[in-house]
């Protein structure tokens, strides 16, 4: 992809920068902007590869104000320029898995394939369907905050909203989940520094 802004993150030094922005500068993300940072979210890796993530981006001032009343008034909705609405349709990922067979397998492999995805979560019942969709969600969450942060855009994730009314308001299907809402653009404070468990109290070796 072409470096627009000359200066594009690396991994670490994204990780060491990023932190959670509820309040950002006015004007609009470009197009070009936002579908590069959506692009390589969308390069997460995912369960079968079922890629069950989409994304609504809120920018429509009078739709963000609606989407802030079901976030709790929380004011980086109302601040930053665009809100990415992150939700998962394990649904329409199995009623459309041909699109995402692999290209260059044979009609026998494809078969075998769409038939372990269709029976795997296809048993399942339609809420830990959806509930698992989530799941896989929150990688593309990670991939999208860590991209944007790289991308010279701050972000800030929420999971206080009302999923119903953010739904409703979208038109979204009743049965999809909402990993979260991400709220994203160029900050305008520095946020909290990191205050992190140490390796050891997370890890340790086998
Ligand atoms: C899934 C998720 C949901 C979150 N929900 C909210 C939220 O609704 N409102 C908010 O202000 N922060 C929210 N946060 C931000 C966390 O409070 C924040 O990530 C954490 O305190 C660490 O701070 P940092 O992001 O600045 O490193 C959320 C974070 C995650 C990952």
């Amino acid at each position: 992809m072409s470096n627009r802004s000359g200066n594009i993150l690396t991994v670490d030094e994204a990780a060491e920068k990023r932190r959670s922005i509820r309040k950002y500068l006015p004007g609009p993300i470009p197009r070009s902007d936002m579908d590069d940072i959506l692009r390589l979210t969308g390069l997460a890796p995912s369960s079968f590869n079922t890629q069950p993530w989409r994304f609504v981006v809120v920018e429509d001032p009078g739709t963000k104000e609606k989407l802030a009343e079901a976030a709790y008034n929380q004011r980086q909705v109302v601040s930053a320029p665009a809100v990415i609405v992150l939700y998962t349709d394990m649904a329409d990922a199995l009623a459309t898995v041909n699109e995402v067979l692999p290209p260059g397998m044979d009609a026998a492999g494809k078969e075998n394939l769409r038939s372990l995805i269709t029976n795997t979560y296809g048993s399942l019942a339609a809420a830990d369907r959806e509930a698992f969709g989530a799941g896989q969600g929150y990688i593309a969450l990670g991939y999208l905050m860590l991209i944007a942060e790289a991308h010279g855009y701050q972000t800030s994730p929420m999971l206080g909203f009302d999923p119903e009314a953010v739904k409703k308001l979208l038109g979204l299907p009743a049965h999809v989940r909402i990993p979260a809402l991400v709220a994203i653009g160029k900050g305008a404070e520095e946020g909290f520094p990191h205050h992190r468990h140490s390796l050891s109290r997370i890890s340790r070796y086998a």
